[in-house]
């Protein structure tokens, strides 16, 4: 690594410890060795990577990881007095829970990139490095590579933020935009996100959308000052979205992505994460592959976008690395904790999901017969649901063979529209229970 010139009594070098060296962690190290020169300059000292833990020291890295800076015992990355910040890219839940606040109360700053942790225990590991007077960066964390923790944290503290919506789990857009693309199938598409390290190491995080709802979590606490548990979000994933759903949505003039959505309506939050219809010439619409967007708006300012590669190696390195020189500088300063402090949130009220308002994609799959339509009608018109559009599925096999009827419905209430599904689904001409997508106008 490269070293600054020496200057009176000037810390000349920040020593780093790495838990774990897998996808992310491999692109850390590369960017660390590929622009030591400018990130020492940029930093004012050098930064030199002094141990790295991993499970297994036997396996097969790249050359930029010597070999001889790998352990598999914590405490020698930790109780290293030449470790100055800690990067946790390994993952889980409880050991970088206790290596992280370890790390913390023996005043290290920490830069971790661990949504699930940071969603479920934030809130303790931030008080912890407060108390301690040091810093827990967290920009890979959400969006892989796009800057919107420092967006939010930084750029807009001085508006109101009002409303946050975004794709942010690359999985399941690359996923989505590979079924409708090119035909893939759901398993083959996941299959691949998996070979370029975009998904978790339990890829059902990122399709059941907890991954995106633990995202949810950690943007709460900086866009609305909100301490979110993930049981408050309404999470819903993409392994129900089939084929047919993205044909018929693009008939319909959509497309299907997995959103975040956060409101803060003053009295209450908006949270959710599930897959949406959005308008096909809408930014988000044409937010494809590993691609992250979110359109953030401000009281203030307005909407504002942040777009980019949401997941693998070197996009996130990029935002765990560009913690790293954050708080590497503060450490420079004498000033380390800035990164931290002033990180406030409060329980809020959450939106009860029936009370939300939007309008909805149905479809019915159904015995094709005479009256079927006037039951499905009936029922929604019972419930007060007004139907805007309807298609029956071109691949009708004939009189009494199941058909899908998709209907696009006008604003209404969340509780209406499932009131109206509860009641037809024991109706005689049901052949599956109906599907629900919400329309999502961004
Ligand atoms: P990964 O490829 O599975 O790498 C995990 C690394 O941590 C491996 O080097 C593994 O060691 C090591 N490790 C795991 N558990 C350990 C333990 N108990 N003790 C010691 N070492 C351990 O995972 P990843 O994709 O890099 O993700 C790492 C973290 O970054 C996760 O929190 C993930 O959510 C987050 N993240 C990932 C991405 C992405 O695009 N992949 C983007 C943003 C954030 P071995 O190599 O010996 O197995
Ligand atoms: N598995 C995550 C995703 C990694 O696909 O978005 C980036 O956070």
């Amino acid at each position: 690594m490269q070293s600054v010139p020496a200057s009176s009594g000037k810390r000349q070098r920040v020593g780093l410890g790495l838990l774990g060296c897998g996808t992310v962690g491999s692109g850390v190290v590369e960017l660390l060795h590929a622009g030591a020169t400018g990130l020492a300059q940029r930093v004012g000292a050098s930064l030199e990577l002094v141990r790295v833990l991993v499970r297994d020291a036997a396996k097969v890295r790249s050359d930029d990881c010597p070999r001889a800076l790998l352990t598999t015992r914590p405490d020698e990355v930790l109780a290293d007095p030449r470790v100055d910040v800690v990067i946790e890219v390994m993952g889980g839940e409880q050991e970088a829970f206790e290596y992280i606040v370890g790390a913390l109360d023996a005043g290290k700053s920490v830069v971790s990139a661990n949504k699930l942790l940071l969603a479920r225990r934030g809130d303790v590991l931030l008080e912890r490095a407060v108390a301690a007077g040091v810093d827990l960066a967290f920009e890979g964390a959400v969006g892989g590579g796009i800057p919107i923790v420092r967006t939010l944290r930084e750029a807009l503290v001085s508006d109101r933020v009002t409303a946050l919506v975004g794709i942010l789990n690359g999985t399941c857009n690359f996923v989505l935009s590979r079924m409708l693309d090119q035909g893939d199938s759901l398993m083959a598409a996941v299959a691949e996100a998996q070979r370029l390290g975009y998904a978790e190491a339990d890829a059902s995080i990122d399709l059941g959308g907890q991954d995106a709802a633990h995202k949810l979590c950690i943007l709460a606490r900086l866009a609305f000052g909100a301490a979110v548990r993930e049981q408050q979000v309404h999470t819903e994933g993409i392994e129900g979205i089939e084929p047919i759903d993205h044909h018929v949505a693009e008939r319909f003039g959509y497309r299907i992505k997995h959103l975040v959505i956060g409101r803060d309506h003053g009295d209450e939050l908006e949270l959710r994460t599930h897959p949406a219809l959005v308008p096909a010439r809408s930014v988000l619409a044409n937010v494809s592959g590993v691609l992250n967007a979110a359109l953030l708006e401000g009281a203030a300012l307005g909407p504002c976008l942040v777009y980019g590669r949401g997941a693998g190696a070197r996009p996130t390195a990029v935002s765990v690395v560009s913690d790293v020189v954050a708080v590497a500088r503060d450490i420079v300063a004498g000033v380390a904790g800035l990164q931290t402090r002033g990180i406030r949130a409060a329980e809020r009220p959450v939106r009860a999901l029936g009370d939300v308002e939007s309008r909805f994609y149905v479809r019915f799959t159904v015995r094709d017969e005479p009256g079927v339509m006037a039951v499905l009608a009936s029922s929604l018109g019972r419930a007060g649901v007004s139907i805007e559009q309807l298609v029956q599925d071109g691949l009708t096999r004939g009189h009494g063979a199941p058909a899908s009827v998709v209907m696009l419905t006008h604003r209404a209430r969340e509780a209406a529209v499932r009131a109206a599904l509860a009641d037809l689904r024991s109706a005689p001409a049901m052949v599956e229970p109906p599907r629900l997508i919400r329309i999502e106008e961004t």
